[in-house]
């Protein structure tokens, strides 16, 4: 049996969340199914999949993952394998799973935050410390510590529009500590993104389209600046912008997905294909990662 997991986007925040700043995802209805296959040849893929089963003490396995969506995506992807394999223990659910998939994408990684393995497990809007909504658990890692919570709020209909393979996430968060390094410049935005992201959540509690949509755009302008994203991702912004709520640059930047918060889907289809790219009409869900 497979267990079910979905992608995640982030509305709000990436980056500055790795230096506490605030942020909100959210899965999306895009699951991808994921089977341990019992097999005595050790030709596991990723270090992320070794590192799931290790844990797991299965080493003895081939894991499959049956998904429409490509890695690289910027939506999760080694977040999605890690809890997708952990999901066979019965005893890994909720925090702990939380908490171990972090763990384990951390020991590969080498830095970043929790909040595509939280939001992945907790399932819906999640928001990183923010003072809104349901409490789920808090993560801590050396002198950083993320608390979760779930913000009520409608699904959203989106437009996830993959511009090519991003570059790795280390890359990228690395390429943001440099600015951060370099002076209160970087700062600046970063407290600006803190301030967006907590105008989102009002937002997204209220369902007011337009506004999360400016703030999108708002977003989107200020990772720009960190150099996150690329000629193709300006053209599918353009596009977003004109036909859709607003858009944005989702997960590290660098390539990867632009979201589209939908508004004249029929409009935004026709310019999408004219671009030959390929895209997801989707929606957020309240669902996270599940076993049966
Ligand atoms: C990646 O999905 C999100 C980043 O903020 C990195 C992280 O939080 O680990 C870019």
């Amino acid at each position: 049996m497979p267990s079910f997991v979905p992608h995640k986007v982030i509305f709000f925040g990436e980056h500055a969340v790795v230096y506490g700043y605030p942020s909100i995802s959210s899965t999306v209805d895009l699951f991808s199914k994921i089977y341990l296959i019992p097999n005595k040849f050790h030709y596991q893929q990723t270090p992320f999949v070794q590192g799931a089963l290790k844990f797991l003490n299965k080493e003895d396995v081939y894991v499959k993952v049956e998904s429409n969506v490509p890695s690289g995506s910027g939506l999760g992807t080694s977040s999605m394998v890690i809890i997708g394999i952990l999901l066979h223990n019965p005893e890994l659910r909720g925090e702990r799973l939380a908490k171990v998939a972090y763990e384990i994408e951390y020991s590969v990684q080498g830095l970043g935050s929790p909040i595509d393995t939280s939001t992945i497990v907790a399932g819906g809007f999640v928001m990183t410390n923010g003072n809104y909504g349901i409490p789920l658990w808090e993560i801590t890692k050396n002198d950083k510590k993320w608390k979760f919570t779930n913000l009520p709020g409608k699904n959203l209909d989106l437009i996830i529009v993959y511009v090519g393979n991003k570059g790795s996430t280390k890359e990228q968060v690395e390429k943001v500590r440099k600015f951060m390094n370099r002076g209160r410049f970087a700062r600046e935005i970063m407290e600006r993104i803190g301030e967006i992201t907590r105008e989102g959540a009002s937002a997204i509690v209220r369902n007011d389209l337009e506004k999360i949509g400016e703030l999108m755009k708002e977003n989107h302008k200020e990772l720009k600046i960190f150099g996150l994203s690329t000629p193709t991702m300006e053209k599918v912004i353009e596009i977003g912008n004109s036909y859709g709520y607003g858009a944005k640059l989702t997960g590290a930047g660098g390539g990867g997905s632009v979201i589209i918060l939908t508004e004249e889907r029929d409009k935004i289809r026709e310019k999408l294909n004219e671009l030959n790219l390929q895209f997801f009409e989707t929606s957020t869900t309240s669902v996270g990662a599940f076993f049966k």
